[in-house]
C-alpha cells in the first residue's frame, strides 16, 4: 500500500512538475535576433531549424548542431552522425586560436574567454585586465570540463566533442576572413550584432578601395610583404590571396614573384624593387634586429648574408 502511494505521488510529481520544466518553443525560436546572410563564400554554411542551427564548417569538414535554450534537450538530428552538439549561447570558452579573440572582441563577448593558449601573448587591453585578475588562464586539456567550447585551429587538433577547428588562413580574401565574425556569432546567438559589425567594416573597406581605384599607374607604389621564420630559417614573400588582395585594394602593386619562399639574394632583388616593405615576422623585435636578419645592417656585406 505504502509502495503504491509512493508511486502515485511520484507519478503526480512527474506529470505536474515534469511537464512544467520542459522547454517552451517560443523561448527557443530561431531567428532569435536575425539570421545571417553570407556574401563572400568564407567556408561555412548555416541551416536554421526552429530550435537549432546546423553549421557546416567546410574548411575543416566539421558539422555542429547549435541548439538553444537553457533547458532544451539536444535535438536528435539524423544524417549527421559525426556532428558535435553545443548548447547556445555559450558562456565559457577557450580560444586557443589567437585571431578568434579579435572576433569575440568585435562582438563584445570577450568576457566569455576563460582560457587561451598562452596568456603571455595577450595584447588586447580588455583581455589584459581579465588576465591580471586571473579570469583568463593558460589552457590545459583537463580544463575542458570548465568550458562549453574550445576554438582551436589545424595546428592543434582534438578529437573531443567540444573542439571547433577554425581554419581562417591566407587563401581567403580580407572580406572572406571578416565573414567569420558571423560564424562565431552563431555560438552566441549574436547574429544581429555580427551582421551590423560586418556591414560597418565592409563599408569602410569598400569605401577606401573605391577611393584608391583610380590612382594613376604612375603613382602606384610597389609593396613587398615579407616574413622570416626563425625555425626554418626561411624568408617568405607573401603572394597569397589575402595579402595580394589587400595590397591591390590599397591601390598598390604586389612585387613580381616566381616563388613565395626565397633565399636572401632573391629576397634582396625583390625588396630592392619595392617602395615599401611590410614585415610580419613574429620573432623580430627591433629595426636593428630586422636589418641584421634581412642582411641590411650597415657594413654587413652581401657576400656573407646567404650563408
Ligand atoms: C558539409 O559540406 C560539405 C562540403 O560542401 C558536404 O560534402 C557535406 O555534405 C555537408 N554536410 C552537411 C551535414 O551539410
Ligand atoms: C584548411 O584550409 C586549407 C585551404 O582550404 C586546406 O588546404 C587545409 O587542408 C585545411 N586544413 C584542415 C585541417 O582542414
Ligand atoms: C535518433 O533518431 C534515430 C532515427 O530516428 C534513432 O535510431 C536513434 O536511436 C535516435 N537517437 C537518440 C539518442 O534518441
Ligand atoms: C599553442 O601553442 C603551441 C606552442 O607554441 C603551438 O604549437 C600551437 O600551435 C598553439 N595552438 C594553437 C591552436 O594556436
Ligand atoms: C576581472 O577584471 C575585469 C575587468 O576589470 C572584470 O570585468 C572582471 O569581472 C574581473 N574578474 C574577476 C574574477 O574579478
Ligand atoms: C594540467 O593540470 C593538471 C591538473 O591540475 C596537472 O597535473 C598537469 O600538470 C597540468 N598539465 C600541464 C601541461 O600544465
Ligand atoms: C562528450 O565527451 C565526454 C567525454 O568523453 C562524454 O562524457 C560526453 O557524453 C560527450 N558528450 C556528447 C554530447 O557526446
Ligand atoms: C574612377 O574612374 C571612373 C572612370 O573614369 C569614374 O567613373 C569613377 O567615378 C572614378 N571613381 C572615383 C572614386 O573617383
Amino acid at each position: 500500500m505504502m509502495k503504491t502511494l509512493h508511486s502515485i505521488i511520484l507519478l503526480y510529481v512527474l506529470v505536474f512538475f515534469g511537464f512544467n520544466v520542459s522547454p517552451t518553443v517560443s523561448d527557443c525560436f530561431y531567428p532569435i535576433g536575425a539570421q545571417i546572410q553570407i556574401s563572400y563564400s568564407p567556408g561555412f554554411t548555416v541551416f536554421y531549424q526552429s530550435t537549432y542551427k546546423i553549421v557546416n564548417n567546410t574548411r575543416t569538414n566539421e558539422v555542429y548542431i547549435l541548439y538553444c535554450g537553457a533547458s532544451a534537450p539536444a535535438p536528435n538530428v539524423t544524417g549527421v552522425s559525426s556532428a558535435k552538439y553545443f548548447q547556445v549561447p555559450v558562456k565559457n570558452v577557450a580560444t586557443l586560436d589567437t585571431p578568434t579573440v579579435t572576433f569575440l572582441e568585435l562582438m563584445n563577448v570577450y568576457s566569455s574567454i576563460k582560457y587561451v593558449n598562452n596568456t603571455a601573448s595577450i595584447t588586447s587591453p580588455c583581455l589584459q585586465k581579465n588576465k591580471e585578475n586571473n579570469s583568463i588562464q593558460n589552457f590545459n586539456s583537463s580544463d575542458i570540463t570548465n568550458v562549453d567550447v574550445v576554438f582551436s585551429n589545424p595546428t592543434q587538433t582534438n578529437s573531443d566533442n567540444k573542439t571547433v577547428t577554425v581554419n581562417i588562413s591566407d587563401d581567403l580574401s580580407p572580406l572572406q576572413k571578416l565573414e567569420w565574425i558571423k560564424f562565431f556569432s552563431l555560438f552566441y546567438d549574436k547574429e544581429a550584432d555580427a551582421t551590423k559589425t560586418f556591414k560597418s567594416l565592409q563599408n569602410i573597406y569598400l569605401c577606401n578601395t573605391q577611393n584608391l581605384v583610380n590612382i594613376s599607374i604612375a603613382n602606384k607604389k610597389t609593396i613587398a610583404w615579407v616574413s622570416y621564420d626563425s625555425n626554418s630559417n626561411q624568408y617568405q614573400v607573401k603572394s597569397d590571396k589575402y595579402h595580394s588582395q589587400l595590397i591591390k585594394d590599397a591601390g598598390a602593386y604586389s612585387t613580381e614573384l616566381s616563388a613565395s619562399t626565397v633565399n636572401i639574394n632573391e629576397l634582396h632583388s625583390i625588396i630592392n624593387n619595392a617602395y615599401l616593405v611590410i614585415d610580419e615576422s613574429q620573432s623580430i623585435a627591433s629595426f636593428d634586429a630586422w636589418q641584421r636578419t634581412f642582411g641590411y645592417y650597415p657594413g654587413q656585406s652581401d657576400c656573407c648574408c646567404s650563408s
